[in-house]
């Protein structure tokens, strides 16, 4: 049947039509924030690459919980930048370190929170790098041992679901054992199965000093050119025994994100990264973009690639606009 018996317009010819007929739309529900949590900082202090988001002190983070909460966020990830770091990392897996302290204060506040920790050594090592080097390099089953000493501190303090982003083979499964073997059956496991080199986390190296001193991450953060390889990536991840996925960064590869939801039957979500965060941020702030229009778009698109979550930054902006 073609025109003008067929008239796509019909169905855009208001607002109750459009509405009705709408295929996609973002769910507050299923948004996640992440924060940054400094050691030693005495007053929240705004990133500069990354306008409108602040590095939070442990104090500050019960009362930030409970306002996101009243909002109606669900869930956070939380990144911590230590006072001291050194080649090991060693103050990531220091009970007394800042995300378990973090996590503490979140669930004394908001004892449903989901909290998510960000399970890696890059901001926790002097060199800036995601595990332990040998040489140059990042020797990939010495890094498994930290990650697992990480995540069981995480657990132990509260963690729900630990998000392992190093990218280092193998860590879904390590992880997981290690998290059995102490009791810790019931926290999850969200993988950055599908993490790109990409210089859209440029932004976030600033608000977690985790810039590498030397060299790249391309040794173990995948190529931005590869497809099939996302998809192994995925694979494996899910058999090692992940229990959610994500892929990262999300506008500029939906694509992806789109392929692996057709083999993934976990949970699949998509990560908004700085990058994209400080450029939708930054031309808005010019005035070149209308900022509302432009991150409800950004998202819808990347729930309509498939994204069962969402990490963004704009988290508690878009509750807001959804409330108001
Ligand atoms: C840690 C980590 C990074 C991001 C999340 N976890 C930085 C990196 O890999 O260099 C980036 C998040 C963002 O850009 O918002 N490995």
């Amino acid at each position: 049947m073609q025109f003008p018996v067929r008239r796509m317009r019909r169905l855009r010819q208001n607002e109750s039509f459009r509405t009705i007929f709408k295929e996609n739309a973002i769910d507050p529900n299923k948004l996640i924030l992440p924060i940054f949590i400094v050691e030693g900082l005495l007053v929240p202090k705004e990133i500069k690459s990354m306008p409108g988001v602040t590095q939070l002190s442990v104090k500050d983070v019960g009362r930030f919980a409970k306002e996101a909460r009243n909002l109606g966020l669900l869930g956070m990830i939380l990144f911590g930048v230590p006072a001291r770091k050194d080649l090991i990392g060693s103050s990531a897996s220091d009970p007394e370190g800042v995300i378990p302290l973090t996590i503490k204060e979140i669930k004394e506040n908001v004892p449903d929170m989901i909290v998510i920790t960000d399970v890696c050594l890059c901001e926790y090592t002097d060199h800036g790098h995601c595990g332990i080097l040998r040489g140059n390099e990042v020797d990939n089953d010495a890094t498994l041992i930290r990650l697992c000493e990480e995540s069981i501190v995480h657990s132990r303090a509260g963690a729900d679901i630990i998000a392992p982003s190093d990218m280092m083979d193998g860590r879904v499964q390590a992880i997981r054992r290690a998290l059995d073997d102490n009791g810790f059956s019931n926290v999850a496991i969200l993988s950055y199965a599908v993490k790109f080199a990409s210089s859209f986390y440029g932004p976030f190296r600033e608000a977690a000093l985790s810039k590498p001193t030397f060299g790249d991450r391309k040794g173990y953060q995948m190529d931005p050119a590869n497809t099939k390889e996302a998809i192994m990536e995925a694979k494996l991840d899910i058999d090692e025994g992940a229990d959610m996925l994500m892929v990262k960064p999300a506008l500029p590869y939906l694509d992806i994100l789109a392929k692996i939801k057709e083999i993934s039957l976990i949970p699949t979500g998509a990560y908004q990264v700085s990058g994209e965060y400080s450029m939708i941020k930054s031309a808005a702030n010019k005035g070149f973009i209308d900022e509302r229009s432009v991150v409800m778009e950004s998202l819808l698109c990347i729930k309509r690639a498939g994204a069962d979550f969402i990490l963004t930054y704009f988290a508690l902006d878009v509750l807001r606009w959804l409330n108001e």
